[in-house]
């Protein structure tokens, strides 16, 4: 994929995709209007054909707030365009459904995020589109289910909450091959480490609710790729079923991509000084974390992403009783369901994000009663490292 700012990363994240208006102001604009007037019947009638690079019609087709974003995500990713939505759900239902119709074929990865599985596994099916889980660490299980009509792949890429890995590469070659359109909700590993367009993936997804606003105010979304998927594809989807970003939440959004390289290395400086400090402790079975050596993808990791990610998970050896314990037991980290905030957050997905699995679905997933996933922030790392102490020794 051709990347369109060549620019290096840091000076991309903050200056990528700014539109001036006439008072050529600082920091960007925020165009909090849902409509553009026309000078005549015949400038409008042009507009509704072909809408020029800077001409907007209506705010859920496109706004130049919102387009800054969207500019600044491609730049970073590498790949032509990008189309920011409502939330990263809307972004994967969207991704999804504009291009799927019934009778075709999906391969997806079984570890999801709880919301994509329900579209993959339920939703999907009702319009008739078949979908095959395969353990997406499997290349030989990839390699069976994706067949001649199988139209595209779907998958995480460090999965939630376990954080297994996926070889992208190997994927969307056997994925090619059948002339499948390679999906990747790329949340977890961040713009910053991992660059799925150039690893082959097709169509990248985020959920901008996570490390890009990485202050917990906004919900949004935003999904990359070829000039021709975006504007063909995507588009005509999404614009007329209603996931559009709101201008408000695209200048949350630019904001905080201005800082999204600091907080993410800072954030997974720290996640992995934090893995480190707690592995073998006597409290924990497993400390999950894709850069330490013990991760049985390790290598894989390494090659992958640059650095680790700024989410860990612990396995408590007490089950579901002493992760309560612990969750109970911290200061500093909160209990919420978000992930790459500033602020640290620990989650039990049994009992919350993953709650809706089967008992057995979650355990085939590896997401136990005692799993506790940590999502660590800017806080300092020695006070971080000290909570979890403070309260596995509560435990
Ligand atoms: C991997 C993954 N994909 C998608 C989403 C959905 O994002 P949003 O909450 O912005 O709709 C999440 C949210 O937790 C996620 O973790």
């Amino acid at each position: 994929m051709s990347r369109k700012d060549d620019r290096n990363m840091r000076t991309t994240l903050v200056h990528a995709g700014s539109r001036r208006s006439h008072y050529n102001e600082m920091s960007e604009a925020i165009f909090l209007t849902q409509g553009f007037a026309y000078d005549s019947a015949e400038q409008a009638e042009a507009r509704f054909i072909e809408a020029g690079d800077d001409e907007f019609i209506y705010a859920r087709y496109g706004n130049p707030t919102v387009r800054m974003f969207e500019e600044r995500v491609a730049a970073l990713e590498g790949t032509e365009d990008a189309f920011a939505t409502a939330s990263g759900m809307a972004a994967v239902n969207a991704a999804l459904f504009s291009m799927l119709r019934a009778g075709d074929h999906v391969v997806s990865a079984r570890a999801l995020f709880g919301s994509c599985l329900y579209i993959l596994e339920e939703v999907l099916g009702r319009y008739g589109v078949r979908v095959t889980f395969v353990d997406g660490a499997d290349l030989g299980a990839w390699r069976a289910a994706i067949r001649p009509d199988t139209r595209a792949v779907f998958l995480e890429t460090i999965s939630n909450p376990t954080l297994e890995i996926i070889d992208i590469r190997a994927v969307a070659g056997i994925a090619r091959a059948a002339g499948a359109v390679v999906i990747v909700d790329n949340v977890f590993a961040t713009p910053v480490f991992q660059r799925s367009g150039d690893l082959g993936a097709d169509v990248i997804i985020y959920s901008a609710t996570k490390h890009i606003d990485g202050q917990g105010r906004c919900l949004g979304g935003v999904v990359c790729g070829s000039r021709d998927y975006i504007r063909k594809t995507f588009e005509p989807y999404i614009k007329h079923t209603g996931g559009a970003l709101s201008p408000f939440n695209a200048w949350v959004m630019l904001k905080g991509m201005e800082t999204l390289d600091l907080r993410c290395r800072a954030q997974a400086a720290s996640a992995l000084a934090i893995a480190r400090g707690l592995q073998g402790h006597g409290k924990l079975a497993r400390v999950i974390y894709p850069h330490l050596e013990d991760h049985p993808q390790y290598a894989l990791a390494r090659r992958q992403m640059e650095m680790g990610g700024t989410v860990l998970s612990l396995e408590l050896k007490g089950g579901q009783a002493e992760a309560f314990r612990l969750l109970n037991a911290l200061g500093i980290f909160r209990i919420s369901n978000n992930l790459g905030d500033a602020k640290s957050i620990v989650t039990h997905p049994a009992t919350t994000t993953h709650q809706r699995l089967t008992e057995a679905q979650r355990a085939a997933l590896g997401i136990t009663p005692g799993l506790v996933r940590v999502s660590v922030g800017l806080e300092d790392t020695d006070d971080l490292i000290a909570d979890l102490l403070a309260g596995l020794a509560a435990v």
